[in-house]
């Protein structure tokens, strides 16, 4: 398996001064560093962290991508507009999507596809939430969610990231504990398999209110592959920290 990958994902937050200042001292603090690492922006931003960036370790993500080509889609931004700032890493299917903009399960494979016909590799979003862990469903969701996407990009899936972010501990401080975490890895793992005889190149990362203090007991276990971090990604120090963590 490759090196770990860490993921920041911005969400709705920064601003040019803002976000000048926390590139800054991560790349600063990011020396020797051997796992892979990357930061998703608000598309806005992408020019600006498109140039900060530029020949250092640490890649550059958007967080959202058109389920369409080009044309009269009002707001939206197509994959190749991304590919236009180098953009290498776009999350889909994130559950903020799901909730909020009522993206279905086969819109996100289609913006998976997007992604991938332009050369941006996607980090696809799937989750149980609250109810459905209560009630028993989290392999039948989780499973769902990521059948859609290997569907719709076939033989293409081995390209892809998979991030497991349970819906009740994002931005909530509760976090899965390893042991959860390491479970349902092992069932879109063992989906993956099904599909693809390259599984093993599927980075599968975990999300939902990791941060300096857990982020080394999820990594540590063998299906966790890296983090889709979203708070603690805000702070230079913490996401440093989890960097390290990630390098061992
Ligand atoms: P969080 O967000 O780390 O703030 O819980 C993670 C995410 O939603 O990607």
């Amino acid at each position: 398996m490759a090196a770990k990958l860490m993921v920041g994902n911005w969400k709705m937050n920064g601003s040019l001064v803002a976000n000048a200042s926390l590139l800054s001292e991560v790349l600063a603090g990011m020396g020797g560093k051997t796992c892979r690492a990357a930061v998703c922006v608000p598309a806005p931003y992408l020019a600006q962290a498109q140039a900060l960036l530029a020949g250092s370790a640490l890649a550059l993500g958007a967080q959202d991508v058109s389920a369409h080509e080009a044309g009269a889609y009002t707001g939206e931004v197509s994959a190749d507009m991304l590919r236009d700032f180098a953009v290498r890493y776009c999350i889909v299917g994130h559950s903020e999507r799901r909730q909020y903009h009522g993206e279905s399960d086969v819109t996100v494979a289609s913006k998976a596809q997007r992604a991938l016909a332009a050369g941006i590799t996607p980090i696809v979003c799937v989750g149980e939430s609250l109810a459905e862990r209560d009630a028993g469903q989290t392999e039948a969701v989780v499973k769902r969610q990521l059948a859609a996407v290997i569907h719709t990009n076939g033989h293409c899936i081995s390209e892809i990231v998979v991030a497991y972010e349970p819906v009740w501990a994002i931005g909530t401080g509760l976090t899965a504990t390893p042991e959860q975490a390491q479970h349902v890895h092992a069932v879109l793992r063992a989906q993956l398999q099904a599909a693809t005889p390259h599984a093993d190149r599927v980075s599968i990362l975990y999300g939902g209110s990791m941060n300096a203090a857990n982020a080394a007991d999820l990594l540590a276990r063998p299906d966790v592959d890296g983090g889709l971090i979203g708070g603690a990604a805000l702070k230079a120090s913490e996401f440093l920290t989890m960097l390290k963590a990630a390098s061992r």
